[in-house]
């Protein structure tokens, strides 16, 4: 199997042999990468540097969605910035901005990413958590049922 898994950090390939992904259209994996990471840069490297959490990739079973599995999965990222005084940002999709809503994070840049002549277009979020002005209720949740 070949997969690549592009992430702030670096590119992680399943072998070395695998250069590209197969499945995906080069043009416009190279145009989402330099919109978002540019944006990424100049938003919240360049502002927040070593006192940032950037968080990357997150996705529950579509069978158990909304049950607080998310949240869950959230828990140490959020805890842990909050226990070394830092700043916590991602880049969401579009789907997801409500779920981090919920979880106190704020819309700080709305990205479009689109090619010149194709009516195709992706959105691209990036959310900061702001400061809590109480106590976190939604750090002490645990798994439920949605039933
Ligand atoms: C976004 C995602 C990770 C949320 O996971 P989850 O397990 O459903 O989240 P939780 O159950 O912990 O939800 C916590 C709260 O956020 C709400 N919520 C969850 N998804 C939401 C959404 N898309 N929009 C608005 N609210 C949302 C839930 O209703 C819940 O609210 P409640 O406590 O008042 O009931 C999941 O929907 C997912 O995998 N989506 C597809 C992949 C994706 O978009 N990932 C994010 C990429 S940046």
């Amino acid at each position: 199997m070949c997969f690549e898994l592009k992430f702030a950090g670096g590119i992680v390939h399943s072998d070395s042999e695998c250069e590209h992904r197969r499945d995906a259209d080069l043009k416009h994996t190279e145009e989402f990468n330099r919109v978002v990471y540019g944006a990424k840069k100049d938003y919240f490297d360049d502002v927040y540097g070593d006192k940032q959490i950037h968080l990357e990739l997150l996705a529950t079973h579509t069978d158990y969605q909304k049950r607080g599995a998310g949240s869950m999965l959230m828990r140490w990222g959020l805890q842990t910035a909050e226990e070394e005084g830092r700043i916590v940002t991602l880049i969401a999709s579009p789907g997801a901005v409500g779920f981090y809503a919920h979880l106190r994070f704020a819309t700080i840049f709305n990205l479009t990413i689109q090619l010149e002549g194709e009516s195709e277009k992706v959105q691209a979020i990036g959310m900061r958590r702001e400061k809590a002005s109480a106590p976190t209720q939604e750090l002490t949740g645990s798994v439920g049922s949605s039933s």
